[in-house]
């Protein structure tokens, strides 16, 4: 398999520091996959967002956490919407910044409300409080529907010029996702509750795409974690293993930009692969992680891209994931800034999972 070199920058030179991965590479990589892959936002931070703190429950969880739901609102040329953040923190935290998972949901809200709806594997609030972190989720349907509409709901609706025809790299479903946690983390950068320097953005499936693509573009994520994401998230694409980006295409139009479907079947022809896009975290710790079940992810493409994007973190120094064999089953890499761990077990994340990314984010945000 013949993969681009994140370390060639596109007239053909050699990237041999951290410093022209960062002022030439680095930008080249993200510009590809915006034009490619997943589009461009056409907006970060809109000037009129707002926060607004609607709930305040001091006895959450069974009375060990304080929960916050949190509304941010938003408005652009089509019209207004909003994206609700779950935010728990520990009542032991007594005033102290805490480092925090973001998860972005693809999930609905009900689906993730310990409080209401009792514990869910998807979403441990209560383990990961009980770790000291602040556990925060946001809701990815709240920013776009997760179906194809032409584009005309959601963020796309609010902020796309009205009645201009869609460009083949405007942003499509993930992109907006993607988009929407980093106004999550805008959010964190206000509440006292939570250290936005220490917060690692995580997602399953299709979030696992959007969380790889929300920490290349949005370097305030300290952490960037990728559940099973598969196809278009963390496995190389070269490998055609699994679901394809003809299949992915074709069963989840709205998620990528016109472009992407060039590639259907032309996997080779593509100016990247997801090696890149886990690159793109460096130097910050990045961990994918895998199901031995979950074919249609292809497990040895997602730590094939892990193998793959290791030169980049050399060049700072780091070190990476430290192995270029696929390890058993619950046998976490973790001794570098790429975690990567195989799992038992079907598509899904589980109480392993989070255990193993709890591990991860103590040795990287609570270093000596
Ligand atoms: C489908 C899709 C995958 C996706 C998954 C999910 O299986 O083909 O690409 O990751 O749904 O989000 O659960």
């Amino acid at each position: 398999m013949d993969l681009p070199d994140p370390l060639k920058t596109l007239d053909g030179k050699k990237v041999t520091s951290a410093e022209i991965w960062r002022a030439k590479r680095r930008p080249e990589i993200l510009e590809l996959f915006r034009k490619h892959v997943y589009g461009r936002a056409p907006v970060g931070r809109p000037e009129n967002m707002k926060f607004k703190v609607e709930e305040v429950a001091k006895d959450a969880l069974g009375g060990v956490a304080t929960r916050k739901l949190v509304r941010i609102s938003f408005e652009g040329p089509g019209g207004k919407g909003s994206m609700r953040v779950s935010v728990y923190v520990s009542n032991k935290a007594k005033g102290k910044p805490a480092p925090g998972f973001l998860l972005i949901s693809h999930r609905a809200f009900g689906k993730v409300d310990p409080d209401r709806k009792g514990a869910n594997p998807f979403w441990p609030a209560k383990a990961i409080v009980a770790r000291g972190y602040a556990a925060a989720v946001c809701f990815a349907q709240d920013v776009d529907p997760d179906k194809y509409d032409k584009f005309k709901n959601g963020v796309h609706g609010i902020f796309d010029k009205p009645d201009t025809p869609r460009a083949p790299d405007a942003w499509a479903t993930i992109a907006a996702w993607a988009w929407g946690a980093s106004r999550a983390m805008d959010y964190f950068e206000t509440d006292t509750d939570i250290d936005a320097k220490r917060i690692a953005v995580l997602g399953h499936s299709r979030g696992g795409k959007t969380s790889l693509w929300c920490g290349a573009e949005d370097q305030r994520f300290a952490m960037v974690i990728s559940n099973n994401s598969g196809c278009s998230g963390a496995a190389l694409a070269r490998r055609k293993s699994g679901e394809t980006v003809a299949r992915i295409n074709k069963g989840f139009p709205h998620w990528f930009c016109d472009n992407y479907s060039k590639f259907d079947g032309k996997e080779e022809d593509m100016p990247v692969d997801q090696h890149m896009l886990v690159a793109l975290a460096a130097p910050r710790p990045v961990y994918v992680a895998s199901a031995s079940k979950d074919s249609w992810a292809d497990p040895l493409g997602e730590f094939l891209a892990c193998v793959h994007a290791e030169g980049v973190y050399k060049l700072f120094g780091l070190n990476g994931l430290g192995a270029s064999e696929m390890p058993k089953p619950e046998s976490p890499l973790q001794s570098g800034h790429i975690g990567y761990h195989l799992r038992t077990g079907r598509h899904g994340l589980t109480e392993y999972d989070w255990k193993c990314y709890m591990d991860f984010a103590d040795k990287h945000f609570r270093k000596k």
